[in-house]
C-alpha cells in the first residue's frame, strides 16, 4: 500500500483530485468507481473546479458507485443517486446515462445485485476506485464479517453505521436498515484504489488498517492484498499509527 500522509482535509482532497484527473486524461474511456459520505466531498469540489477552470471534461467518463440505500427511490433526498447528482454529476459535463448506481427499489433485490455485478464487469471494472473507510473498517457497506469473495449484495447495516449516517437524515429512525453494496471482491477488481481518511474520528481505523491482521473482522484490511492501493490520510487520521 502506498501511503500519502498529508496535512489536512483540503490537501487530501486535492491530492485525490490530482490522481483522478491524471486517470481521466490518460484514457479515452475512463471508468471511475465513486463513493458517497462526507470524506469525498472535498475531492468532488476539486473535480468541479477542475472542470470549470482547468478544462477537464467528463464527456467520455463512466462512473460506478459503491452502494445505495435499500428502499429509497432515486428521487428521495437521501438517496445516493441524489447525493451524487447534487455534489458532483450536475456540475460536470458527464452524461447521465454513463453514471451507474444500484437501484434501491428494484425487486427482487438478488436480481438487482446480479445485474449490478454484471454491469461492473461489462463497463469496468473501475480504472480507479475512490473509497472512504467506516470507523468499524467497512468499505462500501461491507460491514465486519463480510467474506473476502463477496460480490454485490444486500446488507443489513450495522447499528454504528446507521448512527454515523443519521447526520444526513431528519431523524435517526429514518436511516434505512439495509443497503445494496459492491462486495469486497467487486471492489478489489478495480485496477487502482484510492482510500481517503480524514480526522481523528478515523484514526483508530487507519491504525487497524495498517497494523492489524487481514481478516473479515475489519473488511478494509483486505485492501492490503491489492497491488495498487494508495491511502491518502491527513495528520489527524494518522496520529495513532506508528
Ligand atoms: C459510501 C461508502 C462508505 C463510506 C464510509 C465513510 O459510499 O461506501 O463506506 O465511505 O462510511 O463515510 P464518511 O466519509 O461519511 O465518514
Amino acid at each position: 500500500m502506498k501511503i500519502l500522509n498529508v496535512a489536512n482535509y483540503e490537501e487530501m482532497s486535492s491530492e485525490a483530485a490530482r490522481l483522478v484527473e491524471q486517470e481521466i486524461q490518460r484514457r479515452s474511456n475512463p471508468v471511475l468507481g465513486l463513493a458517497t459520505g462526507s470524506t469525498p466531498l472535498g475531492l468532488y469540489r476539486e473535480l468541479i473546479e477542475g472542470f470549470n477552470s482547468r478544462g477537464i471534461s467528463y464527456r467520455n467518463v463512466r462512473t460506478v458507485n459503491l452502494d445505495e440505500y435499500r428502499g429509497l427511490a432515486k428521487n428521495h433526498p437521501n438517496s445516493y443517486y441524489q447525493f451524487m447528482n447534487k455534489n458532483l454529476f450536475h456540475h460536470l459535463d458527464i452524461r447521465e446515462e454513463n453514471t451507474y448506481i444500484p437501484d434501491g427499489l428494484a425487486r427482487p433485490v438478488e436480481a438487482e445485485c446480479r445485474r449490478y455485478e454484471a454491469l461492473i464487469d461489462e463497463i469496468g471494472p473501475a480504472h480507479l476506485q475512490i473509497l472512504g473507510i467506516g470507523t468499524n473498517g467497512h468499505i462500501g457497506f461491507n460491514e465486519p464479517g463480510t467474506p473476502e469473495d463477496s460480490l454485490t449484495h444486500c446488507v443489513s447495516l450495522a447499528e454504528s453505521t446507521r448512527k454515523n449516517n443519521a447526520r444526513f437524515f431528519d431523524s435517526p429512525e429514518q436511516v434505512p436498515t439495509h443497503a445494496i453494496t459492491m462486495g469486497i471482491a467487486s471492489i478489489l477488481k478495480s485496477d487502482k484504489i484510492v482510500l481517503l481518511a480524514s480526522g481523528t474520528r478515523k484514526a483508530q481505523a487507519v491504525k487497524t488498517l495498517l497494523e492489524g491482521t487481514i481478516d473479515t473482522g475489519f473488511p478494509a484490511s483486505f485492501l492490503r492484498k491489492h497491488p495498487d492501493v494508495t491511502l491518502i490520510a491527513d495528520q489527524e487520521a494518522f496520529h495513532l499509527a506508528k
